[in-house]
């Protein structure tokens, strides 16, 4: 199995594939990722019972996503797909990768969600708003995992909106909760929606022009969503000073933050009057998200 492609002829096991590819891919991680490629190349979780051999085509396959990965491309982008709470997310490079802190900020608004729907009268669904959606990882968790949502999912990004369009299409009836549409922050909102925002939740990009960043993530991730500007916190400012018109009289803004910019977020969220601003944890125990009540 030497050179650059496995042989096309030989019969092979999965098992034996295994191996290989995490020799190929070395590395700390070689072994996580290379269980991941076989199971996308086979189709299979379990191999321990798989007899059947890999047939040339996905022999072929296997190749070319090790190829890509010792390019240094995200293994995400490679897969072409990531796990985000109970969705398979479609990935590619017109998106960042979905993180595990923004599933915890999607818990957080879950719970925000499931309280407000408790006061809310039964006529009608909750608003949310999912601002900056790229591949839709936090929009489309709500409208999975909340009854009776109506979701906006908006991005200014082109290619972002068509991911969300993607991953929307693999939500089923979930799916007709959600609208999606294109624009910069609020603009991309449909006028009739100010003040009728329950739920208000965005990571915006929050790092600053200068601050260096991994090659993996640098050269791969599109920077416009990661950089905000000279300081990192414009897009936060400028998500805290637009959102209080467009939040019903008890909305919640939901802001995702790197955990140095928790004080000064929390400082000019309460100038600004909101309410009840508080600060919640990641899972390494770091302010990573802001919660602010709409002024009165
Ligand atoms: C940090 S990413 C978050 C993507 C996704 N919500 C997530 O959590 O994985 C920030 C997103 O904000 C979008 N964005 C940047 N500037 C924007 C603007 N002016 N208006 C709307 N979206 C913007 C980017 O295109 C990007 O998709």
């Amino acid at each position: 199995m030497d050179g650059e492609l496995f042989s096309q002829d030989a019969s092979v096991s999965w098992e034996e594939l295994l191996s290989e590819t995490t020799r190929r891919l070395e590395g700390d991680n070689a072994e996580f990722e290379a269980k991941w490629m076989i199971e996308e190349v086979s189709g299979v979780t379990n191999l321990h019972d798989y007899q059947e051999q890999a047939k040339p085509i996905q022999l072929k396959r296997l190749s070319k996503l090790i190829a890509r990965r010792l390019t240094g491309e995200p293994l995400q982008y490679v897969l072409g797909r990531w796990q985000f709470r109970e969705l398979d997310l479609f990935v590619d490079d017109r998106v960042l990768i979905p993180r595990p802190e923004t599933e915890i900020l999607v818990g957080y608004a879950l719970e925000e969600c499931k309280s407000k729907k408790n006061q809310l009268d039964e006529t009608r669904s909750l608003n949310v708003a999912d601002l900056g959606c790229g591949s839709g990882a936090i929009g489309l968790s709500i409208a999975r995992e909340i009854q009776e949502v109506s979701v906006w999912c908006t991005d200014v990004s082109e290619g972002a909106i068509e991911v969300t369009r993607a991953n929307l299409a693999g939500l089923g009836m979930a799916g007709q909760k959600v609208s999606i549409s294109q624009g910069s922050w609020f603009e991309a909102l449909p006028q009739e929606m100010l003040e009728k925002f329950d739920v208000i939740i965005s990571n915006p990009p929050y790092i600053s022009d200068s601050e260096e960043l991994p090659l993996e993530v640098s050269e791969w991730e599109p920077s416009s969503s990661l950089r905000s500007g000279p300081l990192g916190t414009e897009d936060l400012s400028f998500l805290l000073n637009n959102s209080i018109e467009w939040l019903s009289a008890e909305g919640q803004l939901i802001l995702e933050l790197a955990p140095m910019q928790a004080d000064q977020m929390v400082e000019e969220a309460k100038n600004l009057n909101f309410r009840e601003v508080q600060l919640r944890n990641d899972l390494t125990g770091r302010d990573r998200v802001l919660m602010a009540k709409k002024p009165l």
